[in-house]
């Protein structure tokens, strides 16, 4: 029987993906601490299915998974997996499923084994201890950051797709990382700084204040070599805000909840590539002076 997939992380998304994967495959599902309760499942449809995942800690884990999806915030990434690398073959392949663009490219380098990126639309909050919340139905690209292991991409979204989550391989990683990143560092400080839904972006007074970032962005993309979007990144940017006028964002949701943010792994990657190409980006130093 093939070996389980482990999912590090058992916030949102790696409730998410746990419940999903359990259908079709062997997976366990890694945190602080072990647990027999089930996942409770909230789908789109209002569905509630309860999954009996496996819930271990990382001293508990197969020494030989048959690969590993790292679900932890940007921040934590790097620690949750040394202390599982601690346990099991450090040739199995991982799947680094965090926003921006921060633990990307030191864990793809440094980690022995295959290393993929998957970006996702999919939207999940967590319920209690247990449960997940699938907010919203979105789309997964996964993929090598150079282009590299294309069976292996191949077979990640096989595997997701045949759990009913929309997934395709792809062979433009970095740039599609990129471009998230650039929706969410137009997006997210703002939205967690002001404490308003994505739509009101479109008022003012914030409407110029993305138009001002957009410019800088615009600036350290092409300085980067990052590939524009077929329209432009105002209109790919404008396009984001106007289909998810109601949501709240992740930043959001994290500085109501009094947690940590994402904005080292959004804007950091952003200001190192701004200081290697000497260009000068002061709404997003603004941005990261106001930014929790
Ligand atoms: N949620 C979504 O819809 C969504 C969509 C797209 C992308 N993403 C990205 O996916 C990543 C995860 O997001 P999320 O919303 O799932 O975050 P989350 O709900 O905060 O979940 C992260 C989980 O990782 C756990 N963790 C942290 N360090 C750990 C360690 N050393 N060992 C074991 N577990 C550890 C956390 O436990 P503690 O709470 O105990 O620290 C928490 O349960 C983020 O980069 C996010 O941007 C999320």
């Amino acid at each position: 029987m093939m070996n389980s997939a482990l999912i590090l992380g058992p916030g949102a998304l790696g409730r998410l993906l746990a419940a999903y994967l359990d259908q079709q495959n062997r997976v366990a599902l890694i945190g602080r601490q072990a647990s027999s309760r089930p996942i409770n499942l909230v789908t789109p449809e209002g569905e509630i299915l309860s999954r009996p995942v496996p819930r271990i800690t990382a001293d508990q884990a197969p020494r030989q998974p048959a690969l590993v999806h790292l679900a932890t915030k940007a921040y934590a990434a790097q620690q949750a997996l040394a202390e599982l690398a601690e346990h099991i073959d450090p040739a199995t392949p991982l799947v680094l499923w965090q926003n921006g663009f921060q633990v990307q490219e030191p864990l793809t380098r440094r980690w022995p084994g295959p290393v993929l990126c998957a970006t996702t639309t999919e939207g999940a909050y967590t319920q209690g201890e247990d449960g997940v919340v699938h907010a919203g139905r979105g789309h997964t690209f996964v993929g090598h950051l150079d282009g590299g292991y294309p069976e292996l991409a191949d077979n990640v979204a096989k595997m997701l797709a045949r759990a009913s989550l929309s997934a395709e391989p792809c062979d433009d990683t970095r740039r599609r990382l990129w471009h998230k990143l650039a929706v969410n560092a137009a997006i997210n400080p703002l939205v967690a700084r002001y404490r308003i839904r994505n739509g009101q972006l479109r008022d003012r007074p914030f409407r110029p204040m993305v138009t001002a970032i957009i410019g800088d962005l615009n600036s350290v993309m092409e300085a980067e070599g990052i590939t524009t979007p077929e329209n432009g990144w105002e209109a790919m940017i404008w396009k984001v805000i106007e289909t998810t006028a109601n949501n709240r964002a992740s930043m959001l949701q994290d500085v109501l909840a009094n947690r940590p943010t994402e904005r080292d792994a959004i804007l950091g990657p952003l200001f190192e590539a701004a200081r290697r190409h000497d260009i000068a980006t002061p709404h997003l130093n603004a941005l990261w002076d106001s930014t929790p």
